[in-house]
This record gives structure tokens, C-alpha cells and sequence, in this order.
């Protein structure tokens, strides 16, 4: 908060002073992230744990870890659930993805886990969600940081295409 300089003393201290009361009482998540629904972010995190996410097939063109220029880390893994992968195989074509696909991205910085990104298809259409590495959540919801990027993707995915 070292940006704002509350000026000479004049009439229009006391406002300043409530304004700078209400910058200071914003939750911190909102300077750092924008985590929408940190309960259905932590769900969606137990659930990627039980499941076991790393055992589910690799991406299509991501069958090893391997580079990005994506704000996602320099190097990264994505793997699929089975409804996603039975619509790649299925050959038939499609114009978006089914609901209950699920992607999961780990993101490294270095050879370390740095996030852990997911994209859920529901009713609703894509869930979005970025954890720090041990599982607490940046963002949650539909992020305008995530969309926006992503909307130039088939149905939202960047990494690979509609069949
Ligand atoms: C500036 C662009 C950009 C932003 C912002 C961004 N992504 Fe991505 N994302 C990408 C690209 C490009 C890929 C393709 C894979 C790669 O290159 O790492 C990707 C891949 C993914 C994937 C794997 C599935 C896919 O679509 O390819 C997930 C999951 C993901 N991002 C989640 C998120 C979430 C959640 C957010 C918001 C917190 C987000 N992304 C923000 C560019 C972006």
C-alpha cells in the first residue's frame, strides 16, 4: 500500500482516510489471485488426490513432460480423465468437449512442482482452478485471467484439438 500518499492535510483527508480503512480490509486473495470458491476448489483437490490424477493417460502430444510458454510453469504434465479420452478415441468428430471431461496440468519451475492447474466441464460449462504446489488454491471459478487466455482454444483447451 506504499503507492498512496494521503497528501496535504485538507477536507478531503477524512474521506481519504475511510477509503484507505476499506483498500486495507479487502481479503488478500483478492491482491493475488481471484479464488472465487475456495470450498469447491479444496473438493476438487480431495478429489484429484483420491482419484489419482498422475494415473490417467497423458494428453494427446504431451506423452512426456515437456516445455511451455504458458504462464504454467517451463515445463509441464497434463493428463485426461476417461470421458475426455473416450471422446478423443471415439473418433467421431465433436464441436465441444462432454461434460465430466476433467484436465489436469502440473506445472514446473526448474524440476519442482509449482502449480497444479485443472479445467472441469460441467452443466455450467469449464470450472477453472490453479493450486499452489502443496494444494491451496490462487484461483477458483471462472477466472477472467484463465478465459480470457484460453478462449482462443478449441472449446477453451490450448493444449490439443476437438476431434
Ligand atoms: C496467457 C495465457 C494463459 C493463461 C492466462 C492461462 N492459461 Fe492455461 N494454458 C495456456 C496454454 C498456452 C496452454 C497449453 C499448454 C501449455 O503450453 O502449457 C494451457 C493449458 C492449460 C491446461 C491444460 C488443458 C488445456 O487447455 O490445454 C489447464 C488445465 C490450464 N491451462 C488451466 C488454466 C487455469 C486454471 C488458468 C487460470 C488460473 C489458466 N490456465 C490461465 C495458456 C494460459
Amino acid at each position: 500500500m506504499s503507492h498512496h500518499e494521503l497528501g496535504p492535510e485538507d477536507r478531503t483527508r477524512a474521506s481519504s482516510w475511510r477509503l484507505l480503512a476499506l483498500l486495507l480490509a479487502l481479503p488478500l486473495g483478492a491482491a493475488c489471485g481471484d479464488n472465487q470458491d475456495p470450498a469447491g476448489a479444496e473438493a476438487l483437490w480431495q478429489a484429484l488426490q483420491e482419484v489419482d490424477y498422475r494415473s490417467w493417460p497423458r494428453a494427446p502430444g504431451y506423452e512426456e513432460r515437456r516445455g511451455s510458454n504458458a504462464p504454467h510453469g517451463d515445463k509441464v504434465d497434463i493428463y485426461i480423465n476417461d470421458v475426455l479420452a473416450e471422446a478423443l478415441a471415439s473418433g467421431e468428430s465433436l464441436e465441444r468437449w462432454p461434460n465430466g471431461s476433467v484436465i489436469v496440468k502440473d506445472g514446473f519451475d526448474g524440476g519442482d512442482l509449482e502449480l497444479v492447474a485443472a479445467m472441469e466441464k460441467r452443466l455450467t460449462g469449464w470450472y477453472w482452478v490453479e493450486y499452489a504446489a502443496g494444494g491451496e488454491a490462487i484461483y477458483s471459478g471462472s477466472p477472467e485471467t484463465c478465459t480470457d487466455c484460453h478462449k482462443s482454444g478449441d472449446d477453451y483447451v490450448r493444449a490439443f484439438e476437438l476431434p
